[in-house]
C-alpha cells in the first residue's frame, strides 16, 4: 500500500489540475451516515430511494420533511473528518484542486476546501416547492411560523417548503454538472473518493476523466462501481488514505 501511496503523490505532484468526486464515504469518518448504511432507529424500515422524490413529498410531506430534519440534525453536530482536511491541504501544493461533491452537508465548506461544485444541493438550503420565484425559490424557515407538527409554506405562495436537494427523477442545477463535466474532460488527475458509483449523472465523470486522458485515483475501503475503471484503487478509509498521500506529496 506504501507503494501506491507514493505512486499516488508523484502523480499528483507531476498534475497541473486536479478534480476531486467525493461522495458520503468521505464525511463517514465524521459521524455521517453514508447514503446506502443501514439507517438506523425510527427510518430503519423506510428506503431512501423511497424518501427522496418529489413524489414521495407529495404524498406525505410530513414523512418526508422530517426525514430531513432527521438527516440535517445528524450533520449539524458533524465535523470535518482528516479526510477532509486532507483534501484542503492539497491546495496547498496544487495550483487547480476543485471539488465536485454529491453530498449534500457542508463539510468541505467548513474543512476549508475553496472551490466547491455542489452537485445535488445542500440540506441546509430550503426552497419552495413550486419555485414561485423562479428556480430556486430559496426560503429561510428561520423567519417562518411552523410548528413541530406541521411543514413549513412558502410565503410567496403558500406551497409546501422542501429541502434544497436532488431528490430521484430531477435533474441536477444545470451550471453545477455543466461546470464539473468541463472539469472532469480537462484535468490531468480525477481524485474518487468515498463513492458507490451507482448515481448518474456523478458517477460518468470519472469515465469522462479516463476518457479525456486523465489518471482516476480511488479512495475507498470497499469495492465499487468505479473500481473497475480506476488506475490505482487506494484500499482504505479516506480519512486515513488522504493524510498518508498529503505527507507523501510533501516530502517530494
Ligand atoms: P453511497 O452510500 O452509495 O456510497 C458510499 C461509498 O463510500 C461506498 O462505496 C462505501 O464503500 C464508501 N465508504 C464508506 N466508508 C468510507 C470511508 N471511511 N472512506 C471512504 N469511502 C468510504 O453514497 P454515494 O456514493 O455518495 O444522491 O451516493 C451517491 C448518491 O446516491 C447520493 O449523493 C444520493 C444517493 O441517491 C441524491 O440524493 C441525489
Amino acid at each position: 500500500m506504501i507503494d501506491l501511496i507514493q505512486q499516488t503523490a508523484k502523480i499528483i505532484h507531476k498534475a497541473n489540475s486536479i478534480a476531486i468526486l467525493t461522495g458520503a464515504g468521505v464525511s463517514k469518518e465524521s459521524g455521517v451516515p453514508t447514503f446506502r448504511d443501514a439507517m438506523d432507529g425510527l427510518w430503519a424500515q423506510y428506503n431512501p430511494e423511497e424518501l427522496a422524490t418529489p413524489f414521495a413529498f407529495e404524498q406525505n410531506p410530513k414523512l418526508v420533511w422530517d426525514w430531513y430534519q432527521w438527516r440535517r440534525q445528524l450533520v449539524s453536530g458533524a465535523k470535518p473528518n482528516a479526510g477532509h482536511i486532507a483534501l484542503t491541504e492539497l491546495e496547498q501544493h496544487k495550483d487547480s484542486v476543485v471539488v465536485i461533491t454529491q453530498n449534500v452537508d457542508d463539510l468541505h465548506e467548513q474543512a476549508g476546501s475553496t472551490d466547491i461544485i455542489h452537485l445535488h444541493g445542500n440540506i441546509a438550503r430550503n426552497k419552495c416547492f413550486d419555485d414561485c420565484q423562479g428556480e430556486p425559490t430559496i426560503i429561510d424557515i428561520n423567519t417562518l411560523e411552523y410548528d413541530a407538527d406541521t411543514v413549513p409554506r412558502c410565503p410567496h405562495c403558500n406551497a409546501y417548503v422542501r429541502p434544497d436537494v436532488v431528490w430521484f427523477h430531477e435533474g441536477l442545477p444545470s451550471h453545477a454538472l455543466n461546470r464539473a463535466m468541463h472539469l472532469s474532460q480537462t484535468c490531468d488527475v480525477m481524485l474518487v473518493i468515498g463513492t458507490s458509483g451507482l448515481v448518474s449523472p456523478a458517477s460518468q465523470l470519472p469515465s469522462m476523466a479516463k476518457r479525456s486522458g486523465a489518471t482516476v485515483i480511488e479512495v475507498n475501503p470497499d469495492y465499487s462501481m468505479i473500481t473497475r475503471i480506476a488506475d490505482i484503487k487506494l484500499d482504505g478509509k479516506s480519512g486515513e488514505m488522504l493524510p498518508k498521500v498529503i505527507h507523501a506529496l510533501a516530502t517530494l
